[in-house]
């Protein structure tokens, strides 16, 4: 049946900040404010409203598509010419004002009006057939984007919007993900792939798998439990767990916790006494090797979190820096976290530092972390660091900066064999992980999807997340032809 329509509504959380991003997307002008909505003009006699959350019948939708999944909706809808809604499914009507319907995750559904202004859902997976990446399903998770979704019903929105978000425009935050889809896997037809072996070691400590966990701040906002979770989950995962300075739960807990391999990531303090007792308290709790974050010398602006005045909910708190947290943290506009790295960061951090560090960290091997070129690279190994860390922390910090697998080929050129060299961003499924296996990562490392799988269902749910990718990459070496992690340096190559 086709519909002709004379409005979209897209129910989002904050309709100005949002107007000029569809407007973007679809590639339309944005004409302004009225009333409750943001009005878009779309077509003759086509408008689309961006309503806050809300006011359109309670539906939550457009706010959580990630970008690619809108553009393939609306590049659908284009193709299609009007009349809008032919090439979708209608499989309901209106809900009632602050109704959940479960809509609410990356790109379910969208809500079209027809020309009497009854509301329909418009699910944008394939009309027949089964359930599209990232759709839900009777079975359970069994993508990161289902664990994705599944996080984002169950956070509160102010932690949602820290997990996600990326610096400003958010530019990198995509182009992480999607830069992923510029590589090929030239598989290898005819191999014996029946037991394909994904152990491997960093720096000397044995893995089950490359697909090891990044440190992320703040854990007890996704679950109770926390980094003791995370830790645990990649303990069963036989992963490696990398602990942040910027936990809720102490560096000696996570080490008690689980007997998971454990790294722990460091901030250095403008308070260089301080920093020198983190080293040696992660020492003496068994950590065996200390990341230096160099990407951080003042936090990277994320717009939610200014807007949301993010900061720790009442009884959480940085459990690592109590002796140095200012009383007056909880006070003061914007960004709790922002204002505490400005305060208290070290951004006259420079290379001699990394000298200070590493004759600091003794024997713990300083792995750097928050390289994008390969000189940089070079001269962190020139100053002892043992490894080489690819990442632009998930796209939070500078924006523009390049997407970490491009960077990744950049410093495996310019490294060589001196150093191990690891990568973090946007890798998403096993196939990404392979690629950057591929491009000469030792291992990778996942930020956000660990957070989603907490958020989903604490140690279970982070431990099921890389189980998951563990899977993936196991069945993309297979269908590549790649026995070895090694093989896979044989079957990647930019495409084009
Ligand atoms: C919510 C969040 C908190 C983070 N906290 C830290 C941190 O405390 N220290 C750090 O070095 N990196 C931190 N990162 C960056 C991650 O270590 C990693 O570089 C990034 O998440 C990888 O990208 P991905 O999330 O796309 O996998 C954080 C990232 C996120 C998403």
């Amino acid at each position: 049946m086709s519909i002709e329509l004379d409005h979209i509504i897209l129910d989002v959380d904050d309709a100005e900040a949002s107007s000029s991003f569809y407007a973007d997307i679809l590639g339309f002008g944005c004409e302004g404010e009225e009333g409750p909505f943001t009005v878009v003009r779309v077509s003759e006699g086509l408008t689309l409203q961006l309503s806050p959350r809300g006011t359109a019948g309670g539906v939550h939708l457009a706010f959580a598509m990630s970008r690619p999944e809108f553009d393939r909706v609306f590049s659908r809808v284009r193709a299609a010419g009007i009349p809008y809604g032919d090439a979708f499914d209608r499989v309901g009507t209106q809900t009632g004002p602050g109704e959940e319907t479960g809509a609410r995750g990356p790109g379910r559904t969208l809500y079209f009006l027809d020309p009497n202004r009854h509301l329909l859902e418009i699910r944008h997976h394939e009309r027949e057939g089964g359930a599209a990446r990232g759709e839900t399903s009777a079975v359970g998770p069994l993508t990161v984007a289902d664990f994705e979704r599944l996080a984002h019903a169950r956070l509160p929105r102010p932690a949602w919007d820290y997990y996600r978000s990326g610096a400003d425009d958010e530019v990198t935050l995509a182009r992480n993900t999607e830069a992923f889809a510029s590589y090929e896997i030239r598989y290898r037809a005819l191999v014996d792939v029946s037991a394909p072996r994904l152990a491997t070691s960093v720096l000397g400590t044995p893995v089950k798998t490359p697909i090891l966990v990044a440190p992320t701040a703040y854990h007890k906002l996704a679950c109770p439990e926390g980094e003791r979770a995370t830790a645990r989950a990649a303990s069963r995962a036989g992963s490696l767990y990398v602990a942040s300075t910027l936990a809720t739960t102490t560096l000696e807990d996570v080490a008690s916790a689980c007997e998971a391999p454990r790294w722990f990531q460091l901030y250095v303090h403008k308070d260089r006494a301080f920093t020198t007792r983190l080293v040696e308290r992660a020492k003496a709790a068994g950590y065996v090797a200390i990341a230096l974050t160099c990407d951080t010398p003042v936090l990277g602006r994320r717009l939610a979190d200014v807007r949301n005045g993010f900061g720790l909910t009442e009884g959480l708190a940085l459990a690592n820096l109590q002796e140095i947290l200012p009383p007056d943290l909880r006070s003061g506009p914007g960004s709790e976290l922002a204002r505490f790295v400005a305060s208290r960061h070290d951004a006259s951090l420079s290379w001699k530092d990394l000298d200070w560090l590493v004759a600091l960290a003794a024997p713990l091997p300083v792995v750097v972390k928050g390289i994008v070129r390969g000189d940089d690279a070079v001269r962190a190994l020139d100053h002892g660091a043992r490894a080489v860390w690819v990442s632009n922390h998930g796209g939070r910090q500078l924006d523009l900066a390049p997407a970490t697998i491009d960077a990744l080929v950049e410093v495996v050129a310019a490294v060589g064999d001196r150093a191990e060299v690891y990568v973090d961003g946007g890798v998403r499924s096993g196939t990404h992980a392979l690629v950057a296996l591929g491009l000469g990562a030792r291992a990778v490392f996942v930020g956000r999807p660990v957070l989603w799988g907490l958020a989903a269902d604490g140690e279970e749910g982070a431990r099921s997340v890389l189980a998951l990718l563990t899977e993936e990459l196991d069945r993309a070496m297979r269908l590549a032809g790649c026995a070895e992690l090694a093989d896979t340096r044989h079957v990647v190559r930019r495409r084009g």
